[in-house]
């Protein structure tokens, strides 16, 4: 653990109590020292990845990083880099990134990760499968002994057409592990809408009693599910993880 990043309230030893939001651009601005003049990168979504990108706007803008193209996972994140002028590309003219950093709601001690709760997890699939190295930042809440382990949700983009029918293969699919679905919506007070993603489809949010299993093979079998378009494991990608927490920041490399 390097606590060289830990804030003192003054020369005195008693830290200063980082709220989640400072511990998330801590982990981001650890990440941004791996971006080298000249890559392709590959531009997370969530409040996390959000500093990340801030960050890397600063840098271009102050001649300490150049030519960076980076490649953004949602269309927030291509909104944000627009904003702060940071030249943009795609998977088509750059099918390899030479780095991402994104964000994750869960990470268990394989470096496996739970993704999509900020409804991007396609393009981030896409986006962090193309590149050479995968830099995932997270402060410490979202360590679990497990995936699914957090009790929040694991979520599955689904096309929209009978949606109430791929919601009840996904469940059937691990009714040992009490698996509950739940579409997701946006709105409220009865004006509840499908919640719908940069893609046009739906999300179901899959809920675990217990650890689903083997995490491959649980992969394989939603994946087969006619009507699943992508789920929010992230299985075997991440090549560095960053958590920031009260006690400083690791890096840790697979
Ligand atoms: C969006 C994601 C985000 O990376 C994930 O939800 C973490 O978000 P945050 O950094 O806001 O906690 O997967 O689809």
């Amino acid at each position: 653990v390097d606590t060289s990043l830990m804030v003192s309230s003054s020369s005195s030893v008693s830290p200063v109590i980082l709220s989640q939001d400072e511990l998330k651009k801590i982990a981001a601005y650890k990440a941004v020292e791996f971006v080298e003049s000249g890559m392709v990168v590959g531009l997370g979504t969530g409040s996390t990845a959000k500093h990340a990108v801030d960050k890397i706007a600063e840098l271009l803008h102050s001649g300490k990083l150049k030519n960076i193209v980076g490649i953004p996972t949602s269309k927030i994140t291509h909104e944000q880099a627009v904003s702060l002028g940071i030249p943009l590309s795609d998977l088509n003219k750059h099918p390899i990134v030479d780095l991402a950093i994104d964000g994750a709601d869960e990470v268990d001690p394989q470096m496996n990760l739970v993704k999509g709760r900020g409804g991007s997890l396609l393009r981030e699939k896409m986006v962090e499968a193309a590149t050479k190295k995968f830099i995932v930042i997270v402060d410490e809440s979202k360590l679990v002994n497990y995936i699914g382990g957090s009790g929040l949700a694991m979520p599955v983009e689904i096309v929209p057409f009978c949606w109430e029918f791929t919601l009840k293969r996904l469940e059937m699919l691990f009714i040992e592990a009490g698996c509950v679905g739940k579409l997701r919506t946006t709105g409220g007070g009865g004006d509840e809408e499908p919640y719908v993603t940069d893609n046009g489809n739906y999300i179901i949010d899959l809920y675990f009693k217990k650890d689903m299993g083997d995490l491959k093979d649980a992969s394989d079998a939603i994946l087969r599910l006619a009507g699943v378009v992508e789920h929010g494991m992230f299985i075997d990608m991440a090549t560095t993880v960053i958590v920031a927490g009260k006690l400083g920041v690791s890096v840790t490399n697979k």
